[in-house]
């Protein structure tokens, strides 16, 4: 590890997964967090900024939160997915505590553009939920593209689905946006559900992890036990940092990727012809994964 920290904006609809991802990015070194910026997802935007107040807090981060899209780009949201995050998104865990800030000023989207440009070449936008705020960023000054150092995506299925057989949260969420997104003209690294299915934080590894971990992560587990027959849960959105900090646990091809709108594959990404290339990571050294997670947080304390 040498040299000048990466500088990260943390696109994130908390969520359990996307929780132990600030867990990582804040035992890290090698990444600088510019902002954390919110979107609707595992639960509604109200919520998931909520959440990324309060675990910022919870974690010790000092990066500004800034709220983000209450809906994808034609209008719509779905149902939270209660089942999988819980009522609260984040396990239900306990969030109550001393009273939490506003979120910082600026929409979500403003501020990627304004960073981005503050910081041409250097900035990383690292999307761990639906691609509206980054739509919207690149329809509001598509420049942004030739400036960033990179943009990295945990979602798509080019396999297995896991809301519908096709397709992956993130992408279902918003497909109108995910096209956008993989359409512009921006060096774009996919780690979809191919790869972070093997990533899976056994129940005993998150037990050894800390309280913390263990808390947020037990109804997860419970909800991947019942659905996918899992010990454990992926750590889906901490994969795609680890894919900027440890590349070579991926197994990745490039190829233009699309997306399919309406019908059944609604939402399912797939190689096509033409189009921007992008870095796909089809696969993932799981364990190894798991392990270096887990060494890079060290252990943590009490809820
Ligand atoms: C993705 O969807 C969300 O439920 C998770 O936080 C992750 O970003 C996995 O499909
Ligand atoms: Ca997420």
């Amino acid at each position: 590890m040498s040299g000048a920290p990466r500088l990260i904006i943390l696109d994130t609809d908390p969520g359990v997964d996307d929780a132990l991802a600030l867990l990582y990015l804040s035992a890290r070194p090698d990444l600088k967090l510019l902002a954390i910026t919110t979107v609707f997802g595992n639960a509604d935007v109200e919520t998931t900024t909520r959440n990324a107040l309060w675990l910022r807090d919870r974690i010790g981060l000092s990066a500004p939160v800034h709220r983000g899209a209450e809906a994808a780009l034609n209008g719509q949201r779905g149902a939270s997915p209660v089942h999988v995050h819980g009522q609260n998104g984040l396990g239900d865990i306990d969030l109550s505590g001393p009273s939490l800030p506003t979120p910082d000023a600026g929409a979500a989207h403003a501020r990627i553009v304004e960073l981005v440009r503050a910081h041409p070449g250097a900035v990383t936008l690292v999307a761990i939920g639906p691609l509206t705020n980054l739509a919207l960023a690149l329809r509001a000054a598509p420049d942004i593209a030739g400036l960033v150092a990179g943009v990295t995506i945990m979602g798509g299925a080019f396999a297995l689905g896991n809301v519908t057989p096709f397709a992956e949260a993130n992408i279902h969420n918003d497909p109108e946006a995910a096209a956008m997104v993989l359409a512009a003209p921006w060096p774009v690294t996919l780690v979809p559900l191919d790869a972070t299915r093997s990533c899976v934080l056994s129940t005993s590894d998150a037990r050894a992890a800390g309280d913390f971990v263990e808390a947020i992560t037990r109804g997860y587990a419970a909800a991947y036990a019942k659905h996918e027959g899992l010990d454990g849960c992926p750590l889906h959105d901490v994969a795609a940092l680890v894919s900027l900090t440890a590349p070579g646990l991926f197994t990745s091809k490039t190829t233009p990727v699309g997306v399919d709108q309406g019908g059944e594959r609604h939402g399912h990404t797939r190689p096509i012809d033409r189009g921007p290339p992008v870095r796909v990571h089809f696969q993932a050294d799981g364990a190894g994964l798991v392990d270096h997670f887990l060494r890079s947080i060290g252990p943590q304390g009490g809820q």
